[in-house]
């Protein structure tokens, strides 16, 4: 089926993009740079979002490669940083750097 009229792209080919792990397109651009196009109306762009989103998986930020199905990278990095910050002793005031 034809997703991108404007470039000839088919749901296969952006199917097959998406999938090809480390340095597979992470933004719709991404998808049309990988085919060797650029967008042009934009039209399609929604549907490429869609066929990512079902490929990468639809947690994935778009800044980490994550694998199908599995937890975006940066919410593990959030994660990690929570526990690494030790909670301040009961009865702490904070008080605004001058
Ligand atoms: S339909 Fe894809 S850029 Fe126009």
């Amino acid at each position: 089926m034809i997703v991108c009229s404007c470039n000839c792209l088919t749901e296969a080919q952006i199917r097959e993009s998406c999938a090809r792990g480390e340095g597979a397109p992470r933004s719709t651009f991404e998808v049309y740079k990988c085919l060797g196009c650029s967008p042009k109306c934009g039209t399609c762009a929604r549907t490429i979002r869609s066929i990512m989103d079902e490929v990468i998986g639809r947690d994935a930020c778009g800044v980490c490669p994550v694998a199908a199905g599995s937890a975006c990278g940066a919410a593990n990095i959030a994660d990690a940083l929570n526990a690494a910050i030790e909670p301040l002793p009961a009865g702490t005031a904070l008080v605004a750097a001058e």
